[in-house]
């Protein structure tokens, strides 16, 4: 994995000696497909995300009949700028948690550092080629590394995220630039009222967990 991740490194610190130095972006609207793969290549989730990048609001609901390989049934409702995610379970249970870490594949972090543009398939031929800015994300609080891949109009394409011994790549497919369905980012009647479960001292808590 790390070697893995040591090449993609150089291959962007090699390709942006001579760029200038962009600022992170903020992404617009968004409705999608989000698809999570593990290191073996196996899909852990698959399902429809909704993100309002205004109001830092996200719905993912990752479905295990979609697919075969789909390991993860997930229904998550987060709203980032104020920390609380709510993980919403069968038959109307409901947890509500709270982030230590802000970080997630559809926005590219303030703290985020430019690496390079490059351009996936072809650069001369007219719609043959996407061109992309790669950034680097910190990881605090663990050890890890994270990388993310975002169109030129700041449309976060894949996030790479490596920790110790585990490596996942999200992906962020079919995406529509506006909210098809509001009321996903709303807080269900059952959610409503809860108390705030408590994160285990000195661990951190991030959006990134639930898929481990
Ligand atoms: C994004 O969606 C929110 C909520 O629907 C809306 O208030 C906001 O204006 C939208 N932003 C853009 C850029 O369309
Ligand atoms: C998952 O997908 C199946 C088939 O499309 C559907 O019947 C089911 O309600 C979905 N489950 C959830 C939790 O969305
Ligand atoms: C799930 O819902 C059914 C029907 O509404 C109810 O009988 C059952 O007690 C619920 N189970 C849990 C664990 O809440």
């Amino acid at each position: 994995m790390y070697a893995t991740v040591l090449l993609f490194v150089f291959m962007c610190w090699t390709a942006s000696a001579h760029a200038d130095q962009p600022q992170p972006c903020r992404s617009p609207n968004m409705t999608g497909l989000l698809s999570l793969k593990g290191t073996l290549g196996e899909v852990r989730a698959l399902g429809v995300f909704t993100y309002d990048s205004m109001h830092k609001k996200l719905r993912f609901q990752s479905n295990s009949s979609l697919s075969m390989d789909v390991t993860l049934d997930l229904d998550l409702l987060v709203f980032f700028e104020e920390g609380i995610l709510y993980k919403i379970g069968k038959n109307q249970s409901c947890e509500k948690k709270s982030l230590q870490s802000k970080n997630h594949p559809f926005a590219i972090p303030n703290d985020a550092t430019y690496i390079s543009t490059m351009t996936s398939g072809s650069i001369f031929i007219e719609g043959e080629g996407l061109k992309f800015q790669i950034w680097t994300i910190p990881t605090p609080g663990y050890k890890g590394q994270s990388f993310m891949c975002a169109t030129m109009g700041c449309l976060p394409l894949s996030t790479m995220f490596a920790r110790e011994s585990s490596g996942f790549v999200y992906s962020n497919l079919n995406v529509e630039l506006d909210i098809k369905d509001p009321d996903l980012l709303v807080v269900p009647p059952f959610c409503q009222g809860l108390h705030v479960e408590e994160t285990p001292e000195g661990t951190v808590y991030d959006f990134y967990e639930e898929f481990l």
